[in-house]
């Protein structure tokens, strides 16, 4: 008769788990800290963990080809001459141009004008495409002043003086070499080809008092007509809200720490910051307090996903909501049937301003496809093609190709470390040796 010596696999330790483990040797072995796109990958309490209660005898259900549910939301009817009206609650976030190619920033124009929202400029300035694609335009005033001009505050609908990101609410903006192309880096006043880092806090404003000079001065310069909204990322809802409204604000953007990010340091984006669910009801309630509720608007952003997200933002209180991640899918970014035109030969970025119908006849826009100079893409006519026949589906991959297109992922022979974000993951560079990939996981968002 055998013996049987009963036996207890090792159990896995719940806090170091596989990912700690690896990361603990990736950072042992690479001396470096991990900087990835998109927002908080632990679990939070999100739109999930609510439901709805559906009709019944309590509450009257509404017949929805005899009753009207009309869903155009007006924002900035605070203070602004010409508020802002669209015909959905769901607007384009701030998305930097740098991170997102010329044409990405045009086909986020042509597809909110297209469903009557917004779209919203980022860290970067505000490119020729969005600015003609788009109906509706939100200019945003950040800390880095990144491609920051006066005209073009007068171009914008809207204009939103960023405070902070969910991401990283307190932490500055970060945009790596590999994105850096000859237009980004002109546009931003600074080096092609290195990672560029901004400033955390705006420059010439140490307080809430600050805040309100500084959006008195944005009306002044845009003589009272654009509404001014403020971002904050989620730290002290509450508090953020009411000052943002005793600032002077016309709609606060509120975005929880699952909201996306070009770049930013992993650990910062997992341990600083509140859940986007958790945020809504104390911004409400400090807008209910000081009897601004409806006249401030208030706009949600942070891992909205579908219909349901919205619904349950508005339900618990938000005017509007604004999408960054998931508009960025809806166009393709990293979807896998992309990944061969990706490694071709033949990757093209940032085609320049083209030759489609703007949004609004007055942006003066060339006629001619354009494209930017220095970008190994083939032929001219075989550019143009490739441009056409990318955008002519909605949602290829064409357009949001982030990186210059040259094929180069080398570093700066001079630096030690670079890290570059390209084909979904993070590579690290050391001299001499081969790059390699760090993180699968980390998107090229
Ligand atoms: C690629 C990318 C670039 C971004 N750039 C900026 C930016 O320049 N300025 C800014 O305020 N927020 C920026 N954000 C954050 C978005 O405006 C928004 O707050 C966030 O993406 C919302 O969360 P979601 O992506 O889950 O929808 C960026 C987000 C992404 C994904």
């Amino acid at each position: 008769m055998s013996y049987h010596n009963p036996y207890t696999p090792p159990r896995k330790s719940a806090t170091f788990d596989d990912h700690t483990l690896a990361e603990i040797r990736r950072a042992a072995a690479t001396g470096i800290y991990d900087i990835r796109g998109a927002g908080t990958k632990r679990k939070v309490p999100h739109f999930d963990d609510l439901l709805f209660l559906g009709a019944s005898i309590s509450r009257y259900p509404l017949e929805g080809y005899r009753e009207k549910c009309d869903t155009t939301v007006v924002l900035g009817s605070r203070h602004a001459k010409k508020p802002i009206t669209l015909k959905t609650p769901i607007t384009i976030a701030g998305m930097s141009f740098g991170a997102l190619s010329g044409n990405a920033k045009e086909a986020l124009g042509r597809g909110a004008t297209l469903a009557g929202t917004s779209t919203t400029t980022g860290d970067g300035g505000m490119t020729d495409e969005e600015r003609g694609h788009s109906q509706t335009l939100v200019y945003q005033y950040l800390p880095s002043r990144y491609g920051m001009n006066p005209k073009d505050l007068r171009r914008a609908d809207a204009i939103e003086v960023v405070v902070g990101q969910g991401a990283k609410p307190g932490g500055g903006g970060m945009l790596l070499g590999q994105k850096i192309s000859d237009r980004v880096a002109n546009m931003r006043n600074l080096p092609k080809g290195i990672d560029q880092r901004s400033a955390c806090r705006h420059p010439d404003w140490t307080g809430p008092d600050d805040l309100e000079i500084k959006i008195m001065e944005l009306r002044e310069i845009t003589d009272w007509e654009k509404p001014i909204y403020v971002k904050v990322g989620g730290a002290r809802p509450y508090y953020d809200t009411a000052l943002a409204v005793k600032a002077g604000a016309d709609v606060v953007v509120l975005d929880g720490m699952q909201g996306g990010t070009a770049a930013t340091q992993d650990v910062f984006i997992e341990n600083v910051g509140m859940p986007t669910l958790a945020c809504i009801r104390p911004a409400v309630q400090a807008l209910q307090d000081l009897g601004m509720h409806r006249k401030v608007q208030l706009i949600i952003s942070g891992g909205i996903r579908s219909g349901a997200d919205v619904a349950k933002a508005l339900a618990l209180g938000a005017d509007a909501v604004a999408i960054g991640t998931a508009a960025l899918v809806a166009l393709g970014d990293n979807d896998p049937k992309w990944e061969e035109e990706y490694q071709g030969p033949r990757r093209y970025h940032d085609a320049g301003p083209g030759a489609r119908k703007p949004a609004r006849p007055d942006c003066g826009r060339p006629t001619s496809c354009q494209l930017s100079e220095g970008h190994d893409a083939g032929s001219a006519d075989d550019r143009a093609r490739l441009w056409q026949e990318s955008s002519a589906q909605p949602g290829t991959g064409g357009p949001v190709r982030a990186d210059d297109g040259s094929g180069r992922h080398g570093p700066d022979p001079a630096r030690r470390h670079q890290l570059v974000s390209g084909q979904g993951r993070l590579l690290i560079f050391r001299p001499g040796r081969k790059a390699r990939p760090m993180h699968a996981s980390s998107k090229c968002l």
